[in-house]
């Protein structure tokens, strides 16, 4: 059963002279963890903002066809109401911290959603200690780094342990040790509680390795849609210009050149060298 899906969805925003997302159609299936990803301005922020409702009851615009998250239209649901079902973690984050300390702003949504005190206290800990920013509890988000305010938005999201958490380049502002440890904990989060992650990114060598479903986004439009390990060795993908993990790519050099390597096409740099040392052992 389908936790998301978009059937012909087209979008043009109040300002918009042309629709930002055309024809979209996708189902994610409850558990995926789904990889989105595309040049800049192909529609990717603009698809995010549909799957929580802030399309169409915060930016309005001309919407056409249909959506359905956690079994609800959301056409006919508050945004509160879709908050209850789907974390968003803006691309942005400075757009979503404004409490006075990190500990409230991580707090917000469980507020709101009446959790009683002691249950709250635990699930902010957990969060905070889970994206490493426990010791910078007591500070105003706004005096924090780039890289510390997302780990606040994912801190708050992850809080809530949402159904389906939809993660917009959450951690654009990290260097790479400290993003591969946030999408660690994604991962985790994903296998052992069910979440259903929808990550947008384009850093693929960091990524790919954690989805089991792919969607690459060009001018508005899904143009490949389905298994990462076949989509990303695809020529179709290369011509697009989505950044191929480098083992991906070099897995497809050495095919070429007719060196015997298994037919499980690698995503990441652990699943290459593991690949070559069977071959070489082979030898
Ligand atoms: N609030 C808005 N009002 C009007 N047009 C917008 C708005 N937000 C985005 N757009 C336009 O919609 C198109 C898609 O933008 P979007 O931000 O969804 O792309 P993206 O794939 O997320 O890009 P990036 O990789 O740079 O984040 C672009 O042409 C952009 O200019
Ligand atoms: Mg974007």
């Amino acid at each position: 059963m389908s936790i998301i899906e978009t059937e012909n969805l087209t979008y043009t925003y109040p300002s918009g002279t042309k629709p930002s997302i055309r024809d979209v159609s996708i189902k994610i299936d409850k558990g995926e963890f789904v990889l989105i990803t595309g040049p800049s301005g192909c529609g990717k922020t603009t698809l995010c903002r549909c799957f929580n409702g802030l399309i169409p009851h915060f930016y309005q615009g001309e919407l056409e066809g249909e959506i359905t998250v956690a079994g609800l239209r959301i056409s006919e649901q508050p945004i509160y109401e879709m908050a209850k079902h789907v974390g968003l973690v803006f691309q942005n984050p400075e757009n979503q911290l404004f409490a006075l300390s990190v500990e409230k702003d991580v707090a917000f949504g469980l507020e709101n959603l009446g959790a009683p005190r002691e249950e709250m206290r635990k699930r902010v800990d957990w969060a905070l200690n889970l994206t490493g920013i426990y010791d910078l509890r007591e500070r105003a988000p706004h005096e924090l780094s780039g890289g510390q305010q997302q780990r606040v938005a994912i801190a708050s999201v992850l809080a809530m342990q949402p159904e389906i958490i939809v993660l917009d380049e959450p951690t654009s502002f990290l260097d790479p040790l400290g993003a591969k440890r946030i999408f660690e904990v994604i991962y985790d989060l994903n296998r052992k509680l069910g979440i259903t992650v929808v990550l947008v990114e384009h850093r693929l060598d960091l990524t790919a390795r954690y989805a089991n479903h792919i969607a690459i986004m060009d001018d508005g439009k899904i143009v490949l849609d389905g298994e990462p390990r076949e989509i990303l060795s695809s020529e179709q993908a290369r011509l697009i210009g989505v950044g191929i993990p480098k083992p991906t790519r070099l897995y497809q050099i050495l095919r070429k050149d007719r060196v015997n390597l298994s037919n499980t096409v690698p995503l990441s740099s652990d699943e290459m060298a593991a690949m070559l040392r069977e071959a070489l052992k082979s030898q």
